[in-house]
């Protein structure tokens, strides 16, 4: 039988799947069907760190919003926000912890390094085995250099690791101009992994309306080549581990993702389509696969097809579709 465990940011899986930051991700009871599903580790889903400055400006009396909010956050504290968020975020950690046995990784979604990053250690003191960060920082105000916003990710890593022991994880988009060096460097700084890529909403356009929507929520298996691509681009240049996220909706696409170099998935849209008793299937799917090659343990073939080992390695980096140029047929 296959041995399916792993580590991921130096904690022991019992096998690479973890259930990706979402709405499924927002109570003990789903932490529980995730771990009684085969789950290897849970991400809760994400406080924002305008929550976390929110709460804190409260506490001192006069919240100032001096620094840049996205409109969909203030939206969300007219709408949805709750007094008590912050607080009810530590029970769930505390809470989770006390009844599942797999990793609980925490999770901050956070855009600056200003003013929130203490509430990581309170995030670590309630017993989260690792925090995860969710920064994103959209490249399109037309002042900014791309040094500039790439500096926000350094920033936080390094607010955050100066107050925390536990291991931190960053969440990242493909949004970046020069992205292999970025990823290298981020690689280098004293985070402990990297999670390529978070998933956003998608613009759309209602012509009859003449609206703007938001659109593909969940992902679909045809999103996967773009994680796939950067795993496999960046395994073995970089000194952080790597877990793949986006598209992977079934045992084959965790195959692709550790052949390209990925130490773990997270999955979110195969459990909101499928519910988490998929889990036993992927997991089935995986082992079943490493039993018809002969491999024992993740680590005989983690990285076999990646950029560096590949026997034809250029189709990580060819974009163009240059032999289908010449006729019509595909
Ligand atoms: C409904 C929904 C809510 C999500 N919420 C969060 C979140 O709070 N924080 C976060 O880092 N990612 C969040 N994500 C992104 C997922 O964690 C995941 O990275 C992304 O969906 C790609 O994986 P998938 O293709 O398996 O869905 C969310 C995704 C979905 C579909």
């Amino acid at each position: 039988m296959a041995d399916l465990s792993t580590s991921y940011l130096g904690l022991k899986l019992r096998n690479p799947i973890i259930a990706a930051s979402s709405g499924l991700t927002n109570s003990v009871d789903d932490i529980k069907e995730f771990e009684q599903n085969g789950a290897g580790a849970v991400v809760l889903k994400s406080i924002f760190e305008e929550e976390i400055r929110r709460e804190l400006e409260k506490n001192l009396g006069d919240m100032q919003m001096d620094t840049f909010t996205y409109p969909e956050t203030m939206d969300y504290y007219d709408n949805y926000a709750e007094d008590d968020t912050l607080t009810n975020y530590l029970r769930l950690i505390r809470e989770a912890k006390q009844v599942v046995n797999i990793p609980i990784i925490a999770s901050i979604n956070c855009v600056t390094a200003d003013k929130w990053p203490y509430y990581a250690e309170t995030l670590q003191d309630a017993g989260a085995d690792a925090l995860e960060l969710n920064v994103f920082v959209m490249p399109s105000d037309f002042e900014k250099t791309s040094d500039e916003n790439e500096k926000v990710y350094f920033d936080i890593v390094k607010e955050v690791k100066k107050l925390v022991k536990i291991p931190v994880s960053l969440k990242i988009s493909y949004y970046s101009s020069s992205l292999g060096s970025f990823i290298q460097k981020l690689s280098k700084t004293e985070v402990d992994g990297l999670v390529l890529f978070n998933r956003f909403y998608s613009p759309d356009i209602d012509i009859n309306k003449l609206d703007l929507l938001s659109t593909n929520v969940t992902s679909t298996p045809l999103e996967l080549p773009i994680s796939l691509r950067w795993i496999g681009i960046m395994y073995n240049r970089v000194e952080c581990d790597l877990a793949a996220s986006t598209g992977i909706h079934d045992g084959t696409a965790i195959v692709k993702q550790v052949l390209a170099g990925a130490n773990v998935v997270q999955i979110a849209s195969a459990f909101y389509k499928n519910g988490k008793g998929i889990i036993k299937d992927m997991l089935n799917d995986l082992s079943t696969w490493m039993d018809s090659k002969g491999f024992k343990s993740l680590a005989d073939f983690r990285g076999k097809m990646s950029n560096e080992k590949a026997k034809n390695p250029a189709a990580y980096e060819r974009m163009q579709f240059m032999k289908y140029f010449s006729g019509k047929g595909l």
